[in-house]
């Protein structure tokens, strides 16, 4: 009996590669060549699988011309590139890699808060200019990241992950969440449930970790901003799009807000280059999960639940369980 196919649209590492080819005929892209949405297509068609990224727009066009597709494997926790309708209707498991990332991506959006609040971007680019003749008293002065109120909207595992981190610095915790957390984990993380306004109007550093959806587009705008401290600090670490960039940059720019950490932009990577002209911001190339160990366990996590399907069985993130197969 032939092996079913696969196609990889990304580099992924080799042990996944040899995992797959163990099960699949697989059609990979080590290489790394951007694939058109069309090159997508031809590929696909006669697959059986697809292991994906989040930048690869999977909808009902790309859905419509690959009859023989069981499963969208992509390699993120987030799958908003995917119309999961689209899938779910015809059939198709869609998959994502929860668990594995949620610390590496908690870490990262710690990163981004201490190196805000102690201006780390700008204090190094001032040494590598050579322009450090000495120390001063009132050199550089930054804010306080211990005993600060941490505001965390969307309480999902990564939100908790990063919660957890805040006991070391004797933070007050606070978090907004659609659904409530169970009161015993919210003694575990030593955090309390508010509205979003309540959060917004008392935190130090805001962190978004709620993932995008259609509800949740600029879910941060000039509105909310303008909710926040002066002196406060927001973190994106989730997805471009919950917030509003350009309402965010003017908000930079005016002093509404203190500063802003952020992993993930609109339209990236051609993010709004208002960002590159402000000091008070500090940027990374959406790299929350990335690290070594966990972006090689999140390329496995995929290649397993595109195995799974493939061999009959329920794959064990299958984000779509309504699904029939
Ligand atoms: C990364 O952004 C992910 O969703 O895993």
């Amino acid at each position: 009996m032939s092996k079913p196919r696969i196609l990889v649209t990304r580099e992924v590492f080799d042990e996944t590669i040899a995992f797959l080819a163990a099960h699949c005929d697989v059609d990979a892209n080590q290489a790394d060549v951007t694939l058109t949405a069309d090159a997508i297509g031809r590929r696909l068609k006669p697959a059986q699988a697809l292991m994906c990224s989040l930048t690869d727009k999977v909808d009902a066009d790309l859905i419509a011309q690959c009859p023989d597709l069981k499963v969208v494997a992509n390699i993120a926790v987030g799958y908003n590139n995917i119309d999961v309708a689209a899938c779910t209707a015809r059939g198709i498991m869609v998959t994502n890699t929860p668990g594995v990332l949620d610390d590496s991506t908690a870490d990262l959006a710690w990163t981004l808060m201490l190196a805000t609040a102690r201006r780390l971007t700008e204090v190094e680019s001032y040494i590598r200019d050579g322009e450090w003749t000495g120390w001063r008293l009132k050199q550089w002065l930054g804010v306080d990241v211990h005993h600060a109120t941490l505001g965390i909207i969307g309480m999902g595992r990564i939100g908790q992950a990063i919660a957890k981190r805040a006991g070391g610095f004797d933070m007050r915790v606070i978090y907004h969440n659609r659904k409530r957390l169970a009161v015993d984990l919210e003694q575990r993380l030593n955090a309390t449930w508010v509205t979003q306004d309540e959060l917004l109007a008392q935190a130090d550093f805001v962190i978004l970790q709620m993932p995008y959806s259609k509800e949740t587009h600029h879910l941060i705008g000039a509105y909310e901003l303008a909710k926040m401290k002066s002196t406060a600090i927001l973190i994106n670490s989730t997805r471009g799009g919950v917030v509003d960039d350009a309402a965010l940059i003017a908000a930079l720019q005016a002093g509404t807000i203190r500063a802003a950490g952020l992993d993930v932009f609109e339209n990236e990577p051609k993010l709004n280059p208002g960002f590159l002209a402000l000091k008070n911001v500090v940027l990374s190339p959406h790299i929350g999960s990335s690290t070594e160990a966990t972006r090689r366990a999140m390329a496995m996590t995929a290649a397993a639940n595109a195995v799974a399907t493939l061999a009959g069985q329920r794959p064990p993130n299958l984000v779509n369980p309504e699904v029939k197969a």
